[in-house]
């Protein structure tokens, strides 16, 4: 069977995509293929970074391998904190950072906000990009103890809690994430 890595070093995600590829793509992580290095990250754009990341296990280890960057973009911060979503506070600490935005939305009236994934997917040395993006608003206090990182202030369109209140069934149905994962398995299952 054909092998391809996952640029990641989350056990759960590659556990995931394993299950819907069972009969296609072996699937491996960083740590299946011995990568160690902290892949720089140092593009500044979603898809230039998880690029970076694809094409550095594609050049060493010559293997097809894909990769996702993700954040959160909120219209009245200029889409902010987006590709910094993850140290927006200038520390990788989820409350920090969603305080921090809080704080920058206080009096604001437009809460208009959507979180943004991009896979890049390199094979046989060509690059395809999938993306998956979920709209919805900013919340003015936090609601709920599921999920992580800016989850318990983000309401999606169409529902009246947030991804934070929500099974993770449930927002794996509708997630950013899970959008863009499926337009990779799509294209992986239609052109194998
Ligand atoms: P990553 O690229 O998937 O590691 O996401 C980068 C950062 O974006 C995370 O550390 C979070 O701060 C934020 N983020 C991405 N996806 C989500 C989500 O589903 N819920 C809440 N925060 C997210």
């Amino acid at each position: 069977m054909r092998e391809l890595v996952f640029a990641t070093n989350n056990q759960h995600k590659t556990q995931e995509v394993r299950n819907l590829l069972l009969n296609e793509y072996s699937v491996l992580n960083l740590n299946d293929i011995g990568c160690t290095t902290d892949i720089p990250e140092t593009a500044d754009t979603f898809a230039g970074n998880a690029t970076l990341k694809s094409r550095y296990v594609a050049d060493h280890y010559q293997m097809d391998c894909f990769a996702d960057d993700s954040g959160l973009e909120i219209e009245a911060l200029n889409q902010e904190p987006g590709i910094f979503s993850a140290r927006y506070s200038g520390v990788k600490d989820d409350l920090e950072n969603l305080k921090l935005v809080l704080r920058k939305m206080e009096g604001q009236s437009n809460r208009k906000a959507r979180f943004r994934t991009v896979i890049s997917l390199i094979r046989g040395g060509e690059v395809f990009l999938f993306e998956g993006i979920v709209n919805g608003t900013i919340r003015e206090t936090p609601t709920g103890e599921k999920g992580f990182g800016y989850d318990p202030i983000f309401e999606p369109e169409g529902y009246d809690h947030t991804f934070a209140e929500m099974s993770m069934e449930q927002k794996n149905q509708i997630s950013h994430r899970a959008l863009a994962m499926n337009k990779l398995i799509t294209f992986l299952k239609e052109r194998p």
